[in-house]
Parts: structure tokens; C-alpha cells; sequence
């Protein structure tokens, strides 16, 4: 098992990666001396999965356990099931002292994690994540959120875990286009920030699109991936300024899966985003087409990443992204890829260069 520390003072936390792991949750939550009460929050495709597991080690442990399951999907994450389920903490007895464990991909660790962050003025949480944009992003830096009907993670809080526990045997049931969707944000990890891993990318993508490698290289992928967010959230905890960089394809990335009615999974959003950002720093003679093009292989050798969804509309691409909350004062801000490991922020992209850089993506997507 390996163990990716988050500095972040009196609310750093450990992240554990390791594989076979899920019934070490009683063990650890007991050691970190988290509450006598604890409720995990899942749906029902994880539960069915592995809440067995989760809640036995609890229980195991001592740790008086209830469940609340919300049904799945992205369309469930808004102020309506949190209000279900804090009314469930409430019914079973939680207190200030009490703890939320959440055992799912980012929808349920985003939105568990808001309710910890509100249900009586903010408890304990704990993040068990089990897609991989969860193990790798979401489930990291204490983003929570929820959907609110004019955008996507409109009402949320910055509230940190008390742990993370990433058991990476959960990828194998995950289904192959969830796995390729969470591969966006490795890929972002990569060029943004590291080379190594970039590197591990370049000579085994293939591989790791299948899940086709050892479970200690796997652990390695998602740990290193840990790190480097956790590197970022360490400098930069609630987004004054470095933490930026980890919104790399994000800007126009979130107005397309918007602009897809959800249909495009986040990842695939993100993926096209990152093509089209490459393309406007390409444009900008910021960024080398050398770069773009080994960004573009490694999305496109994902062998699921980098299709266009020919019902997106280019302006109304163009429109979502005024009202994104990544703009500040009514300006579009941008991270643009100068090379791998270097960014630059900018705030001066025309309409018509956004436009241009649509219609490269439309072209080049395979
Ligand atoms: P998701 O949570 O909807 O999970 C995808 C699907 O996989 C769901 O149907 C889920 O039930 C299922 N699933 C989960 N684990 C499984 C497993 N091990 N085996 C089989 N099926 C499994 O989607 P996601 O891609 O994990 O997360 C997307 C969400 O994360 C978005 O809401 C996004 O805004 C958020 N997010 C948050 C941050 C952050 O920093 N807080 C970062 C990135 C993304
Ligand atoms: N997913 C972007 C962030 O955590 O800042």
C-alpha cells in the first residue's frame, strides 16, 4: 500500500492507494480516531459492488454504521438529494461528532462530501472513490459540489477529507468508457505537471486503457496522479492561483458537455477541451505543435477519447462559457499548455480564435 500525505495544516489527510484494501477501512477510520457514528453514502451500483465490504470493516470495528443510498447519475447531484440525505443523517442519529463516509465515483464524493460540509455546520468525511476520475481527481483537494440548474457544480464548499482510501481493484468492474473518461485527467496530470508520468503514458497507453497492467503499476498510475493534485491543492488550497492549472482543457471542456446535454461523460468533454486549448496555444505561439500532437496521440491511443458529438453546437459552446464560474469579473480565463510541465494563464482569447480551434477539434476528432 502506498501512502500520499496532503499537507494542508490542521486539515491535511492521508491518502492510501493500494489493491485488495476496502476491508482496511474499520482499521484505519478507528486509528485516525473519526466518529462513533458513521453513515456511508452510495448508490446502488456501488452498493451492490462494494458496500458489503465497507460496512462490515466498520462494523467490525466498532463503528455504529447506517446507509444512504441516492439513486445514480449525474442528474441526482443537486440541492433536492442532499436535502434526502441529510434527512436520513438526522433520522439516524448523527451529531458534530460523527462521520460521512462516501463509497462511489465523483458524483457521490462530491455531493456526499457537500453534506458533510453542511449538515450541521460542517462533520468529519471520509472518501472511498471508486471510478477512476475519482481516484485520480475528484475524490482529491476538497472540491465539493453540487449541480444546480443554471450549471454544473454551481453550490458547493471546499471541505477537506479526513482520508482517502483508493482501493484500485474497484477499476476492474468499472465499465471500459468510464475508465476511458477518467483517463482525460491523467492525461491532463501528465502535460501540466510531469513528465514521468507522461512518459509512462506515451511508451504503455494501450495497456492502461485496458487495465492490462500489473496492480502495482496500476497503484503506482494512481498514486503518482495523487500526488501531483496533491502537490497543486498543497500550494493553493481554494483556488487563488496555481490551482487553476488543474482546469487545463476544463473552460472549454465543461461548455461542451454542457453543450451535449451530459451525454459526453466529463472526460470526454475534458479530452476535447484539451484539444482545443492546445490548438489556441499552438495559434498564440505558445505552445509547440510537437505537444499538441503527443497530447492528441495519447487521447486519441485511449482508444475511447477525442470523438466529436455532432449535435454540440459551436456557438452555443461559445455562449456556455461566459456564464462558466471559472470567469472572473465577466473575463474567460484560460490555461494554456506551453510545453509538458508548463503552463500559462490567459485572459485574452477572442471568440473567433475559440471558434477556430472548435472547428480543428470537429476535424481532427476521430
Ligand atoms: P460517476 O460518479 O457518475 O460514476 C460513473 C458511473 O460508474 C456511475 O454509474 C457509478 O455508479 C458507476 N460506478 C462507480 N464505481 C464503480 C465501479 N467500481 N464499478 C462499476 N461501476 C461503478 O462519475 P465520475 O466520472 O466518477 O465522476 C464525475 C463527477 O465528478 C462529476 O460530477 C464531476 O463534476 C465530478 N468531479 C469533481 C472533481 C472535484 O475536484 N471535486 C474533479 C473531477 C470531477
Ligand atoms: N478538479 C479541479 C480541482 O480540483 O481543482
Amino acid at each position: 500500500m502506498k501512502t500520499v500525505p496532503v499537507n494542508l495544516g490542521s486539515r491535511s489527510y492521508d491518502i492510501h492507494v493500494g489493491h485488495g484494501i476496502l476491508d482496511r477501512i474499520g482499521t484505519t477510520y478507528v486509528d485516525l480516531g473519526l466518529g462513533a457514528k458513521a453513515a456511508i453514502v452510495t448508490n446502488p451500483t456501488v452498493a451492490a459492488l462494494y458496500l458489503n465490504p465497507v460496512q462490515r470493516s466498520l462494523e467490525a470495528a466498532g463503528i455504529d454504521t447506517s446507509v444512504v443510498t441516492v439513486p445514480d447519475g449525474e442528474e441526482y447531484k443537486t440541492l433536492e438529494t442532499v436535502a434526502t440525505i441529510q434527512g436520513e443523517l438526522i433520522q439516524a442519529g448523527l451529531d458534530r461528532t460523527s462521520c460521512v463516509v462516501t463509497l462511489g465515483g465523483g458524483v457521490i464524493g462530491d455531493m456526499a462530501g457537500f453534506c458533510a460540509a453542511t449538515y450541521m455546520r460542517g462533520i468529519d468525511f471520509v472518501q472511498i472513490p471508486t471510478t477512476l476520475e475519482a481516484q485520480v481527481d475528484a475524490s482529491v483537494g476538497g472540491k465539493t459540489a453540487v449541480d444546480h440548474a443554471q450549471g454544473k457544480n454551481m453550490v458547493g464548499a471546499f471541505h477537506q477529507p479526513k482520508l482517502v482510501l483508493i482501493d484500485t481493484e474497484t477499476l476492474m468492474s468499472l465499465p471500459k468508457r468510464d475508465v476511458r473518461s477518467g483517463l482525460a485527467e491523467v492525461i491532463k496530470h501528465g502535460l501540466i505537471r510531469d513528465q514521468e508520468l507522461t512518459d509512462f503514458l506515451c511508451d504503455r497507453m494501450e495497456q492502461v486503457a485496458e487495465l492490462e497492467i500489473e496492480a502495482e503499476d496500476l497503484d503506482w498510475l494512481i498514486a503518482k496522479n495523487c500526488e501531483i493534485k496533491a502537490g497543486v491543492v498543497e500550494a493553493d488550497e481554494t483556488e487563488k492561483g496555481l490551482r487553476e492549472i488543474l482546469n487545463y482543457g476544463h473552460t472549454i471542456g465543461h461548455a461542451i458537455e454542457s453543450a451535449s446535454g451530459f451525454r459526453l461523460r466529463h472526460g470526454e468533454a475534458i479530452a476535447l477541451g484539451m484539444m482545443a486549448e492546445a490548438k489556441i496555444a499552438v495559434d498564440k505561439g505558445v505552445c509547440g505543435t510537437d505537444t499538441m500532437d503527443l497530447q492528441n496521440q495519447l487521447i486519441s491511443r485511449t482508444g475511447g477519447l477525442g470523438g466529436w458529438d455532432d449535435r454540440v453546437q459551436d456557438n452555443q459552446v461559445i455562449e456556455l462559457m461566459a456564464s462558466d464560474k471559472k470567469a472572473r469579473e465577466g473575463v474567460i480565463r484560460f490555461v494554456l499548455l506551453g510545453g509538458v510541465g508548463q503552463t500559462v494563464h490567459s485572459d485574452d482569447v477572442s471568440a473567433d480564435e475559440i471558434a477556430t480551434s472548435l472547428q480543428y477539434v470537429r476535424e481532427t476528432a476521430s
